[in-house]
This record gives structure tokens, sequence and C-alpha cells, in this order.
């Protein structure tokens, strides 16, 4: 067992993106690599944590040491969220997909259908729920995507729901973090903000260590 400051919690780490699938081939995604989410779960470990970590289909390896659970759509992920509602941390890094097909076509589309519409539904803010039912002393911890207004945005977020700190990624200019090895991220809470660059695992490793080592 590692000693430190996290040595005794229980952090769960949401990774990678969802499926929403229309049809029995075709889905609604988005590039997320799962990398921020896994960095952020070998932190978690490295400073004591008890880690699990949730991710959706994604092509990097899972080491061994970081005990893992697999989700497919976002109701999936809800469920296995709802499961582990209590833990100590929270980490949502999955790139959640706000929309679902309404239905679900039980075969494959035909190309002859053509002008089909495809209606979307919401899918669930599990974030959103997490900090309507938080516990006292949880720790929430949200990310943010943004391509204008990083911090007036990344703040909202914060505040609608209810999180302690909010992890924002710039995506105005012309490097996406999406599948990237590095990242520049804007930590803020209520009172706080810092701002961080690296490889995804520096910049993991500093913001388990902002948030979690008193020093
Ligand atoms: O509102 P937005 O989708 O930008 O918020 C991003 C944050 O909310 C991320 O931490 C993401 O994992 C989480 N999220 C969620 N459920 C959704 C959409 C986003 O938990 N349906």
């Amino acid at each position: 067992r590692i000693q430190g400051p996290l040595t005794g919690k229980k952090v769960v780490v949401s990774a990678g993106p969802t499926r929403e699938f229309l049809d029995p081939i075709r889905f609604i995604s988005n590039p997320s690599s799962g990398k921020m989410g896994l960095a952020m779960a070998e932190a978690a470990r490295v400073l004591g944590a008890n880690v699990t970590l949730l991710h959706g289909p994604i092509s990097i390896e899972i080491p061994d040491r970081i005990p893992s659970k697999t989700f497919v759509s976002a109701d999936e992920l809800f469920n296995l969220i709802k499961e582990d509602a209590n833990a100590d941390v929270i980490i949502m890094a999955a790139a959640v997909s706000d929309f679902k097909p309404s239905t679900f076509q039980q075969q494959k589309v035909k190309k002859e259908q053509a002008d089909t519409e495809l209606k979307l539904t919401r899918n669930p803010d599990i974030l959103e729920w997490l900090g309507n039912r938080k516990n006292e002393g949880q720790v929430l911890i949200g990310f943010a995507m943004e391509t204008e207004n990083l911090r007036q945005n990344a703040q909202k977020k914060l505040q609608k729901k209810n999180l302690d700190w909010i992890c924002a990624n710039d995506l105005a200019g012309e490097s996406s973090a999406f599948g990237s090895d590095e990242n520049r991220i804007l930590l803020l809470s209520e009172e706080t903000e810092e701002s961080y660059s690296g490889t995804k695992q520096e910049i993991a490793r500093k913001i388990l260590h902002r948030i979690f080592s008193a020093d």
C-alpha cells in the first residue's frame, strides 16, 4: 500500500468517450482518447488512493495496477457511477455524449431510406446528478472543454453542477487536447485559479497535488 494524502480513500475516475448507437453498427461519439482520465487515475494511485477507473471504448492500454470497469453508453456509465456514488472522490474526465438517438433501430438502417431524420434525446447529466446528491466531505472534480470564454463557462459549470473543482481545457487555437499527449488546463474552484501545462501525466499530478496535498 502506498502512503499518501489519498491513502484509505476511494477514488472513482471516468475516462474516454461514450457511444450512442442508433442501429447495430452505427453510433454517435467523439474523439476522446481516455489519456487524461487514465493519467488522473494513475496520479491518484500514486497518492495512495484505492482507485477504480471506469472507461469507455478506448485504444490505450489500461495497466493491471488500475482496477477498471467498462461502459459503452452514457446510460451504462450512469449505472456504474450509481454503484460508486459514495466514493470519497469522483473525477469525471469522460467525454459523455450530451445526446443519444431517440430510438434504436434493431436492424441496420438501409441507405435506400433517403432523407432519414435522426431524432436525438438528451442524456442524463451524470455529474450534475452527483452534485445534487453530494455527500459531506465528498470531492467532485469535473472537466470542461470550451472553445470560447474558458474561465466564465467553466466557472458556470462549477456552480451549476455543485463541483469542488473543474479542470477546463481551452479548445480554441490550432491544437486540440483530444488524443494529444500534452494539455493545458485551467483548474478552478470557487475561490482559486491555477493553470498547468505539460504532459497529461504531469498535469494530472499537479492537479491532484494542488487539491489534496496540504503544503
Ligand atoms: O456540461 P459539460 O458537458 O461541458 O460538462 C462536462 C463535465 O460534465 C465533464 O466532467 C463530463 O464528464 C460531465 N458530464 C456528465 N454527464 C453528461 C455530460 C457531461 O457527467 N451527460
